[in-house]
């Protein structure tokens, strides 16, 4: 069987451009070096290699997914030969069940895992504050978005990196926020539905469904994953009052991190209880309000006064806790933070709400009306949408 009679090289969607070539490998005893036409050099362990095989033997060209296991070859498995062929591929023959594997260059660069390369590929969120995002707040019209998947892409990528982005000119319709979330992926229905109508209710089950100010907040903090996206789309907001305020809550925590390092280490480690008691439902978890990832950088904040459970951490803590929860919400008040910004109708404003804090003035009902409609999609919908899009970048 020819190992390479395949209608595609790797089992992939992803289009691997070539941009850099492979010029010669060294061997090394547990790895291989391989220096390229822009100097970098990029190490491969020859585990790594075996496991990433590209052939229809591993990986299933119906699926893309990988067949083979890396448990049934010895950790010690090496090449008896490997070397670059005329068109740039690197190929490692194996001492192990004459395996032979052929690596298509863009993807084994683009793979590369040296410490540089995994430094540089790290996505970085861009922080804001009042003065940045004022010149920066990434916009879009509906029509832009809906007819243009270029226009979608552009607006998309902002909206992961500053976790927020506005949509203006929509028809105003009950189904423009569903046309928008869907252009991303699916709606995350929630107990609250999967549109949600922010209005003052007689009945209301949250503080939202109220004339009240709201402090700045997450949504759903008491769940265990909380909705990525958020979607507000205003239909009416005539009523004195309902100014929306939006802080970056990445900002806050880096603040927090370069000026009250002993503060933010508390948030990143004693968690806080949240709840959320309907009649129907009882939601409650326990987190910290800052997460970091294996790198150090900040990934999450969550947080809702009116969601505050009662602290339950060792006594020796408690005081800790509430001088660092003090500390975090008094710099969310700070003006210099704050972007404000008052909804009209044909407004669609969306954030991440795993990073962005939102709140909302009081408003009076008795001089006009307010409505707005939500939704949320998770944020690793946006991620796969982008990807998805990128596909068909040229
Ligand atoms: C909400 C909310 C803000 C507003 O519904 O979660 O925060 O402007 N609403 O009413
Ligand atoms: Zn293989
Ligand atoms: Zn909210």
């Amino acid at each position: 069987m020819n190992m390479f009679d395949t209608q595609t090289e790797i089992a992939s969607f992803t289009p691997y451009s070539i941009e850099q070539l492979p010029l010669s490998i060294t061997l090394h005893d547990e790895s291989l070096s391989i220096v390229w036409d822009d100097d970098h050099e990029s190490e491969y362990h020859f585990l790594w290699l075996r496991d990433n095989c590209h052939c229809s033997e591993c990986v299933s060209m119906l699926t893309r997914e990988q067949v083979f296991e890396i448990c049934d070859v010895p950790y010690t498995i090496k090449p008896s030969h490997a070397y670059i062929t005329d068109d740039h591929r690197l190929v490692v023959e194996w001492n192990h069940e004459g395996h032979i594997s052929k690596y298509h260059p863009g993807w084994l660069r683009e793979h590369c895992y040296s410490k540089s390369t995994v430094e540089a590929n790290q996505w970085k969120p861009r922080l804001w504050d009042k003065s940045s995002i004022a010149t920066e707040l990434p916009k879009s019209t509906f029509d832009e978005i809906t007819q243009s998947d270029t226009q979608l892409l552009i607006w998309l990528r902002q909206l992961r990196d500053y976790g927020v982005a506005l949509i203006t000119k929509t028809n105003q319709a009950p189904n423009d926020l569903v046309e928008v979330a869907n252009k991303i992926s699916f709606i995350r229905k929630t107990n609250f539905g999967t549109i949600f109508n922010v209005k003052a209710k007689a009945d209301a089950n949250s503080s939202a469904y109220t004339d009240l100010r709201l402090p700045l907040h997450t949504d759903l903090p008491t769940r265990e994953l909380q909705p990525g996206l958020q979607f507000l789309h205003c239909l009416i907001n005539d009523a004195s009052g309902g100014e929306s305020i939006l802080v970056d809550g990445f900002k806050i925590a880096r603040y927090m991190q370069e000026n009250h390092p002993e503060e933010f280490d508390t948030l990143r480690t004693v968690p806080m209880p949240f709840h959320n008691k309907d009649r129907q439902s009882d939601y409650r978890f326990r987190s910290t309000v800052i997460m970091t990832d294996s790198h150090g950088e900040i990934v999450e904040v969550r947080l809702a006064n009116f969601l505050r459970g009662s602290f339950d951490v060792p006594a020796c803590q408690t005081l800790a806790l509430y001088r660092a929860y003090r500390c975090f919400i008094k710099l969310t008040r700070e003006p210099r933070f704050q972007f404000f910004y008052r909804l009209k109708a044909g407004d669609l404003m969306v954030f991440d709400n795993r990073r962005v804090l939102h709140a909302r003035n009081a408003f009076d009902l008795t001089s006009g009306s307010r409505h707005l409609q939500g939704c949320y999609v998770d944020r690793d919908e946006l991620l796969s949408r982008i990807r998805v899009l990128e596909r068909h970048e040229n």
